[in-house]
């Protein structure tokens, strides 16, 4: 971290220095929320999580190097107390911002895709100097706050994934760390348990514009109706893009090669350029366009913006990640998580991958869906069987309805499995494989279904 003052530290979170915090003593280290990782200079947040209480390891942390603890009690170890240890890491984070005030704040929201086009608006805005975009899933109360302690003194932009389980939570972070440049990817039904609605949603993931000011930008997602009326919430100027005729960022052209990687054309104000992505997915190519807008908004140059997202791969795990056996057959690992729309774009580039082989689906269950669970999974097997898939392999008894939507679809001459674990669905199909075939494997996060992949990949 940029170097604070424990006292600057304790006046910015409105905390109480303890049990011989020295309030000179600089923190320079890393920020940790894990005692593992405190090295020297460190700050240590203690947070109590539903395994271990974080407090039990601060003197761990202290022995490892840590100037303090960051916690809501004392433990004998020098420490600045503070009532919420989130909201404090905020504070924190704040306070870092706003001694480096030339630093531009990219901010991505969305209900899919916010990681890898925050992997992508990194990509990007490395062409114009040092960016901070780390790899993962770094979007709550505590990634977005770690991610901005990671800033070095001559970082130029700052790329934060703003995520959200209910009406507020981005209002919150944009007080955390107030973006400039503001993208949403798009309101679909990933945690529609939790909102209720995709109005509700849609209210949620619009506090990211509403917190620009007017010298900033909103980029906004011409395709999707529920976005594009995100103009009206902003003081911003607005950048859209899509495949609409009226976006300014436009993707025209589409189309993906053998391996489902999208090839396009972009056309902006700046001039048109002809884009040839390596992820995979169709899907990407939204993504790539709302990173390519934002660095129009902050004046990038096209060619080096285009450049960067060709060269671009799947940086954060589990996210359509493409790997070939030996033998020809391909494992795609998207399993980091799922929703309805997310399994659509999957199983939409499963279809697009040219095989002479079969092509496999091995699906568990999308959590969070609320009152939609039932229906949505069954959706999902409608559309595999639509789709085309040859082989489906249904993972555990809350991903049955897949099984039962596919079963159920009309004229569909694949095959359905239900199997009770990622285990026997590994064994499963890594005995049925054969040259040439293509595997694509999906579930929310909680079902950790990459170790099918994995195993299949291994061996
Ligand atoms: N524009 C998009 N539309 C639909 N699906 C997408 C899009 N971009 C990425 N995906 C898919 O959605 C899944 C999640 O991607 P990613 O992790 O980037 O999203 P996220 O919004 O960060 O998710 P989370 O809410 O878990 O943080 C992946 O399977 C990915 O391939
Ligand atoms: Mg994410």
């Amino acid at each position: 971290m940029i170097p604070l003052r424990l006292q600057e530290i304790s006046r910015a979170t409105g905390g109480r220095l303890v049990d011989g915090a020295d309030p000179e003593r600089y923190v320079d280290g890393p920020v940790v929320l894990d005692s593992r990782l405190a090295a020297a200079g460190s700050l240590f947040v203690a947070v109590a999580g539903e395994h271990a209480d974080g407090h039990d390891f601060a003197a761990a942390a202290v022995d490892a190097g840590a100037v303090a603890f960051l916690g809501t009690r004392q433990v004998g170890v020098p420490g600045v107390v503070v009532d919420d240890a989130a909201i404090a890491l905020g504070a924190v984070a704040t306070a870092v911002l706003r001694r480096l005030p030339a630093t531009r704040v990219i901010g991505v929201t969305g209900s899919a895709g916010k990681t890898s086009t925050k992997d992508l608006l990194g990509a990007v805005f490395a062409t114009a100097g040092p960016t901070v975009a780390p790899a993962g899933n770094l979007n709550n109360e505590f990634g977005l706050p770690l991610t901005v302690t990671t800033a070095q003194p001559d970082t130029e932009t700052i790329v934060l994934e703003y995520g959200a389980r209910g009406i507020g939570h981005i209002r919150y972070l944009t007080t955390v760390a107030p973006p400039h440049i503001g993208v949403v990817l798009n309101v679909g039904t990933a945690h529609l348990g939790e909102f209720g609605s995709r109005e509700k949603v849609a209210q949620a993931k619009g506090e990211l514009v509403e917190a620009l000011d007017a010298g900033g930008a909103a980029i906004l997602n011409a395709d999707d109706p529920l976005v594009a009326a995100m103009a009206a919430r902003t003081q911003a100027s607005v950048v859209t893009f899509g495949v609409a005729e009226t976006a300014d960022v436009r993707v025209g052209e589409l189309t993906t090669d053998d391996a489902a990687r999208p090839r396009f054309v972009v056309t902006t104000p700046k001039g048109r350029a002809a884009v040839a992505l390596s992820l995979h997915g169709a899907h990407h190519a939204h993504n790539a366009a709302a990173a390519i807008a934002a660095g129009l908004a902050a004046g990038l140059d096209l060619d080096a913006m285009v450049e960067a997202v060709e060269a671009a791969i799947a940086r954060s795990p589990h996210r359509m990640h493409v790997r070939e056996r030996d033998d020809g057959v391909i494992v795609i690992d998207d399993a980091y998580n799922a929703s309805p729309d997310s399994m659509l774009a999957g199983l939409r580039a499963l279809l697009k991958m040219k095989t002479h082989g079969r092509r496999w689906a091995v699906l568990g269950a999308m959590r969070e869906l609320g009152a939609e669970t039932e229906r949505a999974h069954r959706e999902i097997g409608i559309h595999a069987a639509k789709l085309g898939v040859d082989r489906l392999v249904i993972v555990g008894a809350d991903a049955s309805p897949i099984a039962d939507g596919a079963a159920a679809a009309a004229g569909w001459s694949g095959e359905v499995t239900t199997v009770a674990d990622a285990d026997a669905a590994a064994v499963l199909v890594a005995a049925e494989l054969l040259d040439g075939d293509v595997v694509f494997v999906k579930a929310s996060n909680s079902e950790r279904l990459w170790r099918v992949a994995d195993r299949l990949v291994q061996g």
